[in-house]
Formats: C-alpha cells, structure tokens, sequence
C-alpha cells in the first residue's frame, strides 16, 4: 500500500483538540495540568491505543506511545507538545504531536514493519506560562534542569511543581525522567514555522539546521510609591519610568547588534499598586532575548546588566535581576537533515534549510539524541495568536515527509 495521510481524519482531530481548551473559540489556552491539559492528555492517550501503541507516562508526564519494532534498543521519536499559551492557536505544538501520530498510522496502514521502535513523544509544558520555564518535560528528559531545580519552581498561586504533579497522580521520582544517551537514535519534531520566511519565499517545507540559543529573566524594580499629586518630581523614585528606560535600553542592545539574528522582547510588565494617581513603586518584567549565535545573545545579556546598574543609581531604584535560563543553540543532526531532505525529494518538494527562531523542546532533545526539525508554513507567520493557521495542504505535506523519515530512520 503505497505511503498516504489521512488529511481528514487528520484535521478533525486538530479541531477536536482546538475545542478541549480554557478559551472560547477561536483562540486556545490549555496551560499544563489544569482540565483542559489534563483532559487533552486522556483524550490523546485514548487515539494513542486505538492506534495500537504502548501508551506510559513518565514522573513529570512527559507522554511517551510506543510502535514496537522488530528489534529491541533505540528507538526512533517523533512528537511535540499539546500546552499552549493563554489565547493560543490550534497548531503549535499540535501538528507535531497529531502529525507525528497520523504519520505513524499512515506507515501502519502502508504495511511497514519498523525494525527499530518508533514512537511519539508528548512533552509536558513547552510553554513557560505555568511553572515560568519554557520546555519543562525535555529540559529534565535531557539532564539540562536537576530535578530538585525543577520541583521547586511554583506557580502564581506558589504551587510547586512536586505538588502539582503528585497532585494530578504522577508516580515516580523527577530524577528517573531523565533518558539513557542511548535511548533514541534519531528525533524528529515536526512544528509550524512561527515566522513569515516560508511563506514569504513560497517553500512548502521547511528543514531546520539549527534552533537559535534562548535566555529569559525576571527584573524587579522597587522605587518609592506616593501620591500623583504632592510628591513633586526631584522627589520621585518611579519604578516604571526606570523600568521604561531599561525596556528601550534591551531593544536597543538587540536592534545594534549587527545582525539581524538578535531580539530582545520585554514580554510582562506588571505595575504596582497600578492606580492612576499612585506613582509605581515596584514593577517586574520579563526579558526574552535569543540569538542563532551565543556570543551575540550573552552580549545582548551584558549590555541589559549594564544598563540596570547605570538606571539604578541614576533614579535611585533598585534593580534586581534573576534570570530563568540561558540556553545553547543546538546543531540539528546532518544524518537526520539528509533523510529530510531525501524524503522531501522523493515526494518532489522544495524545502528551504532554515534556522528555528523559536525555541522548541527539540533544543533541549539534542543533548540525548540526534535531533532535526521540519517545519510547515504557517499564515502571515502568525503564531501565539487565535487566527494562528496553516493550510490543510502543508500539513499533509509535512506529515508526509515526517512518516517517509520515520519509516528510513526505524529501518536503518
Ligand atoms: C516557544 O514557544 C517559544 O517561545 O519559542
Ligand atoms: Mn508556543
Ligand atoms: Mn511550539
């Protein structure tokens, strides 16, 4: 039976994920561990058996649905993630896990046997909306956060993360997620672009060479608080003009980087008390900054420190910066790129070899396995938005070039 996706079945099942969600439709919340993730994760479980894989989850829920091959050892992964920011879209994250899914039930239904095991991986909370730290189930899959960091790390409400998964029933140590170097000998994650280029250049598939090295952080500024009216200027100490200076003082350390590589967005800023006629006395922000090249973005990094300190002692506030992560970029494997880009050819379809601006769990896979990423278009390149899109053509198409990949790479 020649190799064919279920487009139909495919996109009912993305809509049908889409509806599981915190958010009235179009747009998507499902923030890891509350019903809509927990209720998203039984649904997915279920299509995982009807397909006929060996279903288990791991201690922070990372799911793992397993297609035994012929021969026992390393297996060959394919997945993504199911969480998704308040007012989302339906298909970050998504298509690699309902794409990887339906990949592996086109190769199914084609009557191939895979030699090595084939299987697809849910990762717990690649967004860092709950916990503060983006890509929580591959950063401890990969040894890049110790379980006792990351049992630790709360939530708003200062709900920790041990709580809230023994809460939700998850067995298990947090020091026993972490996989053998031998446990898969390829990974592929399949992801909309989540920028403009393949539209832009009309390519329909996207091969992704490396995943650009992202940094966050929480800056708190406490000044002096008081009445808009009777403290007089000399007097004052704003947190939020200072935390103006240093939000433009960020954007200009990325935008003169010289290149074009380098961004910097100051995602959150939340003002205390936040009333018209109290002046600010304390703001936090958080700082994303991300850069293809690490010298580069660690720059960006010093030049932010640099200027908290000027901005300090010039308005007398003070400034205190905790940072989240500081990751490396990642190299995606050339073994894996070639078998892309074969299987591409193969189907006649133009790709473009590609940076990933965004971050994905994929960065953090490549420190225990071999790992590449195929990436779709995505309309405008929006993404993170509720009119998110991409085309029931492209995700076809790239669930096509991930099973034909799968199927090379679990038999080689
Ligand atoms: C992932 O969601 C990212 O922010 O790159
Ligand atoms: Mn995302
Ligand atoms: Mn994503």
């Amino acid at each position: 039976m020649p190799l064919e996706i279920d487009s139909d079945r495919l996109l009912a099942e993305i809509e049908a994920l889409a509806s599981i969600s915190a958010a009235d439709p179009p747009a998507v919340t499902r923030i890891v561990f509350t019903p809509a993730d927990l209720k998203a994760r039984a649904w997915l479980k279920a299509k995982c058996e009807e397909a006929g894989l060996v279903v288990r989850q791991d201690a922070i829920g990372n799911t793992f649905a397993r297609w035994n091959g012929a021969e026992s050892g390393a297996a060959v992964g394919t997945g993504s993630h199911m969480d998704a920011i308040p007012n989302a879209g339906k298909y970050d994250g998504v298509v690699g896990v309902l794409g990887g899914l339906e990949a592996i039930r086109a190769l199914q239904r084609s009557g191939f046997r895979p030699r090595h095991s084939i299987e697809l991986l849910v990762f717990t909370s690649e967004e860092p909306t709950r916990f503060g730290i983006g890509c929580l189930g591959s950063r401890l899959l990969s040894g890049t956060l110790s379980p006792d960091a990351a049992k630790r790390l709360t939530d708003k409400d200062g709900q920790s993360v041990e709580e809230v998964r023994r809460n939700e029933g998850l067995q298990g140590e947090l020091k026993d997620v972490r996989l053998a170097e031998d446990y898969y000998k390829a990974f592929v994650e399949l992801h909309i672009e989540q920028g403009p280029r393949l539209e832009r250049e009309q390519f329909p598939l996207g091969v992704v060479t490396n995943i650009a090295a992202p940094a966050s952080a929480r800056i708190i500024l406490e000044g002096a608080g008081g009445h808009a009216g009777s403290v007089l200027m000399p007097d004052r100490r704003d947190a939020l003009c200072a935390a103006a200076e240093l939000i433009l003082a960020v954007e200009n350390a990325a935008r003169s980087s010289g290149a074009i590589d380098t961004v910097a967005t100051v995602g959150i800023c939340d003002v205390f008390p936040g009333a018209v006629n109290s002046i600010p006395s304390r703001v936090t922000l958080t700082v994303d900054i991300r850069d293809t090249d690490l010298k580069r973005r660690d720059g960006v990094m010093r030049e932010m420190e640099v200027a908290s300190h000027a901005i300090s002692a010039n308005r007398h506030v003070s400034i205190d910066t905790e940072l989240l992560n500081a990751d490396a970029p990642a190299r995606c494997d050339p073994t894996i790129i070639d078998a892309l880009s074969e299987a591409c050819r193969k189907h006649q379809l133009s790709f473009l070899p590609m940076p990933s601006r965004a971050y994905h769990d994929s960065l953090f896979m490549s420190h225990v396995a071999p790992t590449a990423m195929l990436f779709i278009p995505c309309r405008h390149g929006y993404s993170h938005r509720p009119d998110e899109y991409a085309s029931p053509e492209d995700i076809a198409r790239g669930t096509l070039v991930l099973a034909e990949t799968l199927a090379v790479l679990a038999s080689g």
